[in-house]
Order: C-alpha cells, then structure tokens, then sequence
C-alpha cells in the first residue's frame, strides 16, 4: 500500500467542508491510516514549504498556511500520491478539471483546499515531517 501526505487548509477547515473532502478521498479508494487537526507556525509551514523558498509566493502562502488549524492526514491506498493528486485537480482551481476537489471547492490558487505530496519521495519525506510511525495505522 502506498501512502500520501494530504492537507486540508485553513480555508477547508474554516468552510468546515473538512468531511466532503474526505469523502471524495475515500471514494476514491484512500483510506485515512493518520489524521490530526494542527495551528502551524509561520516557521514550520516555512520548513515544511521549504522547497518553494524562492518563488514569489513563498511568504504568502507561509502567511496563510499558519493563519487558521490545518488537518493534516495521511492517506494509503494503491497508487495513493497519483489517486489524491488526480482526486485533488490541478493546483490553480481555474484550471482544475470539473469534479475534482479543487475545482468544486477552491477559491483561488491559494485558497486551493488541500496539499498533497506530488511524487512517492516526498510523500515519504512529508509524512515524517509531521507523523511518527506509532501515530500512523494501517
Ligand atoms: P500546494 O500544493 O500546497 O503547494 C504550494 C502552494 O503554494 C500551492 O499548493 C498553492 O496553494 C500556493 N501557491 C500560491 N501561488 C502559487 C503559484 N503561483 N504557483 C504554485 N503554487 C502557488
């Protein structure tokens, strides 16, 4: 079983359609193996968006991320990191296709509902970025 970090964001959790999200998710063969409900630091966001350092949205989207309780999740499931990126659409929501969640429940590019890990190596790295293994069950 693979598994996948997911991040319902502070627009998700503040919109409480944290459970719609879900069911899309499991709908689509995921299964929620670790879950807790977090108020992030501007810090940890900034380490944990690390890789997006230089780009010019790096600081907003460290503002943002830090600025309500955040859901983070990891979910397992055959081919996990493409089924929720497929299941999530496209980061832009303008751009995301119908009936993906980011396409349904999106605001903006920011305001994009979740993060989820974009290839096996980073869901790895993102997972133990927030869980250890006693929090994860299979
Ligand atoms: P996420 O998958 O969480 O990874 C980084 C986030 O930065 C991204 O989703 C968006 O919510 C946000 N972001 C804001 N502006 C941009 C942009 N121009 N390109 C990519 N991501 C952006």
């Amino acid at each position: 079983m693979e598994k996948t970090l997911s991040i319902l964001k502070p627009d998700a959790v503040a919109r409480n359609i944290t459970g719609k999200v879900n069911e899309r998710l499991e709908a689509a063969g995921l299964k929620i193996v670790a879950q807790k409900r977090l108020l992030l630091t501007k810090a940890q966001v900034g380490k944990f968006y690390e890789i997006h350092r230089d780009k010019a949205f790096y600081d907003s989207i460290c503002e943002y991320m830090s600025s309500g309780p955040v859901v983070v999740q990891v979910f397992a499931g055959p081919n996990a990191v493409e089924v929720n990126r497929k299941t999530m659409g496209a980061t832009n929501p303008a751009n995301a296709e119908v009936g993906t969640i980011r396409r349904d429940f999106g605001e903006s590019i920011e305001r994009n509902v979740v993060h989820g890990s974009d290839s096996q190596e980073n869901a790895v790295a993102e997972i133990a970025f927030f869980f250890s293994q006693m929090e994860i069950v299979e």
